[in-house]
C-alpha cells in the first residue's frame, strides 16, 4: 500500500504523485491535512486555500482507495508534547526563515506513517529539503517504509506548481516566472562550463531582481544529500530558491550536473 501526504487542493503535481503510487501498490491512500504546527505564527494557515469536494473528486479520478482528512483535535489532542526534531538538515535554506517548518512536517509525516503504515510513501521533489528531512528521519528511527522521490511537475511555461500559485495577480504570475528562468540560466552556465559558485549566484539573483515585485529570501547551492553550501559546482550540486512574489513565498530547484 502506498501513502501520499499531502495538504490538498491538488494540482497535476500532486495528482502525478497519485498515480505514480497507483503503478507501485495495490492501494493508494491519500491523507488531507492541512498540518497547523508547520506554520509559522504569521504565516498563511487560515487563508491555506481548501476545496474538499474537488479534491474527492480529484483523487477518485487519479486512482485513490482512500482519503484520510483527520480533524486537528485527533492528531493534535490536548496536552500533545512530542515532536520530531531532524536537526542538521532542517536548519539551513527553509529552515532558516521557517524556524518550526521542518519540525512540524516530521512530526505529522511520522504520525501519518505509523497510523497508515504505508509500504511505500511519495514525496515530490519540489520540496527537496522536506524530502530529504523525511527520508532521514525514516533512515534514523528505522521506519519500514520506502520513501520515494517524484520529479518537478510544472506549468506548461515552466512554473512549478503549488496550491500557493493561487494567490498570484497577473502580474504576480508573470513575475513567478523568474525563478524558472533564473534555474534555466544557471543550468545553461554550467553546461558552458562554470563552475563558480558565486556567479551562478549572481546572475541568479539579477535575473530575479529584474522581475517587479521580487523579494529573495534565498538563492543557495549545496550538496544535495547533506545539504551543506558549495562554492564549486563539481559533480552534482541543488540550486535552491524561494523568493517572495508580492505577498506568496515561491520555492523551486534543480540539479545542476557537472
Ligand atoms: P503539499 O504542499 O500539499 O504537497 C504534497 C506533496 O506534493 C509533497 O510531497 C510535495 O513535494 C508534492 N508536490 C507539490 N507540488 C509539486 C510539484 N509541482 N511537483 C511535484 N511534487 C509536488 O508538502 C506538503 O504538502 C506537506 O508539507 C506534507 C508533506 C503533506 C506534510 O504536511
Amino acid at each position: 500500500m502506498a501513502l501520499v501526504p499531502t495538504m490538498g487542493f491538488f494540482h497535476e503535481g500532486h495528482l502525478s504523485l497519485m498515480r505514480v503510487a497507483g503503478s507501485k501498490a495495490d492501494r493508494v491512500v491519500v491523507s488531507l491535512f492541512v498540518n497547523p504546527a508547520q506554520f509559522g505564527p504569521n504565516e498563511d494557515l487560515n487563508h491555506y486555500p481548501r476545496n474538499f469536494e474537488q479534491d474527492a473528486k480529484l483523487a477518485e479520478d487519479n486512482g485513490v482507495s482512500c482519503l484520510f482528512c483527520p480533524d486537528a483535535k485527533d492528531i493534535y489532542p490536548p496536552r500533545f508534547q512530542t515532536w520530531i526534531r531532524v536537526e542538521g538538515l532542517s536548519q539551513g535554506l527553509c529552515g532558516a526563515s521557517r524556524p518550526e517548518h521542518f519540525r512540524g512536517v516530521a512530526t505529522i509525516v511520522a504520525k501519518l506513517l505509523i497510523i497508515v503504515q504505508p509500504d511505500l510513501a511519495i514525496f515530490g521533489q519540489k520540496d527537496f529539503q522536506q524530502l530529504q528531512v523525511i527520508r532521514r528521519m525514516v533512515r534514523d528511527l528505522n521506519i519500514p517504509v520506502n520513501i520515494i522521490a517524484h520529479p518537478i511537475v510544472r506549468e506548461p511555461d515552466g512554473l512549478a506548481m503549488s496550491s500557493r500559485n493561487t494567490y498570484l495577480n497577473a502580474q504576480e504570475r508573470e513575475s513567478a516566472l523568474s525563478l524558472v528562468q533564473a534555474l534555466r540560466l544557471a543550468e545553461k552556465m554550467v553546461a558552458h562550463g562554470s563552475r563558480s559558485g558565486p556567479e551562478v549566484i549572481q546572475t541568479v539573483r539579477k535575473h530575479i531582481q529584474s522581475f517587479g515585485n521580487t523579494k529573495i529570501d534565498y538563492v543557495f547551492l549545496c550538496d544535495p544529500e547533506s545539504l551543506k553550501p558549495c562554492r564549486e559546482i563539481v559533480g552534482e550540486t541543488l540550486l535552491a530558491l524561494a523568493v517572495w512574489v508580492g505577498k506568496t513565498r515561491l520555492i523551486d530547484n534543480t540539479l545542476l550536473k557537472q
